[in-house]
């Protein structure tokens, strides 16, 4: 059995390597016991050993051609080009409607459906250049399963999952150089970057018809409960549920995504810490999040 790729919290140190071919069933008992939260069998180079008749019973790991996993790529690009070029317009003044998010909000519908945690795998994998595109899209998708998990309406859903798509949009006017430092920020610089919400929800502002809640989530969606987040130090009783909930899917995002200057999370890392922190998330939405999300993705934590 080949091991094309393996998400999560695995060891580079470790003598198997990230590529490798699996020749003993101790090989499948260290994935097993380790805190990945899946792999990627290429069975092109070798067969899957992972169901009943595996030594060790490794039929826990999920699997995924590379086959698979090309075409999830080439959607979630095809999709993140679709949101690249709603946001430009927006950015750039062109009159935009709830509509012309539609046919990419159905899209992103059907792709959740198909396979809910399409966008959690692929947010390891995305290039530095389509970066806020992805996480976009990311956001979007999560904040529509997240809606749907717990029976919204469909105009709210549609509207959460706009909000995902244009939640950064004012992090475009800020220079990429900040936006993408390795190192510490300097207060100007940190003071620049949580300048984002405002400058977002202004330019949106600006486009009649926005949808309230779209307004309020670009603007909001960095406030914390104990009022310590920006751009308005919001106490709790003023943050809304479509708030709270965009909070929560962004930092999940932002927390399994690899960035230039940091490896992704696994889902259960994530969702271990964020659970530790009452003060800054909504603890009943923040589990019923969880509960949203594939068995897999949660092990070790229900
Ligand atoms: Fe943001």
């Amino acid at each position: 059995m080949f091991v094309e790729a393996i998400e999560g919290a695995w060891q580079d140190s470790s003598t198997l390597g990230r590529r490798f071919v699996v020749k003993s069933g101790q090989q499948i008992d260290v994935l097993q016991n380790s805190n990945i939260s899946g792999v990627f069998i290429n069975t092109a180079l070798g067969h899957n050993i992972t169901g009943s008749a595996s030594p060790s019973g490794a039929k826990n790991i999920s699997t995924a051609t590379k086959e698979d996993k090309l075409e999830t790529a080439g959607k979630i690009r095809g999709q993140a080009a679709v949101a690249k070029g709603l946001i430009q317009d927006v950015c750039e003044g062109r009159t935009i409607t709830v509509e012309a998010f539609t046919p990419l909000v159905d899209d992103v519908a059907r792709a959740m459906e198909d396979n809910p945690s399409l966008y959690i795998g692929m947010s390891r994998l995305r290039s530095r250049d389509s970066a806020t595109f992805v996480h976009s899209l990311a956001v979007a998708a999560l904040m529509l399963h997240f809606g749907r998990s717990i029976q919204m309406d469909d105009e709210t859903i549609q509207h959460l999952c706009m909000a995902g798509i244009l939640h950064d949009i004012g992090k475009l006017s800020i220079p990429k150089e900040i936006l993408q430092k390795q190192g510490p920020l300097t207060v100007a610089e940190r003071s620049l970057i949580e300048q984002h919400p405002d400058r977002g929800h202004q330019l949106l502002l600006a486009h009649t018809g926005m949808p309230k809640l779209v307004l309020d989530i670009c603007r909001s969606h960095h406030e914390r409960l104990d009022g310590k987040g920006y751009p308005d130090r919001m106490s709790a009783e003023n943050i809304g549920t479509e708030v709270r909930m965009s909070t929560i899917c962004d930092v999940f995002d932002a927390l399994t995504s690899a960035r230039p200057y940091k490896k992704g999370w696994s889902s259960q890392q994530a969702l271990s810490w964020m659970l530790c922190r009452e003060e800054q998330f909504d603890k009943t939405l923040l589990w019923q999040f969880v509960l949203s999300l594939d068995p897999e993705m949660t092990k070790g934590i229900l």
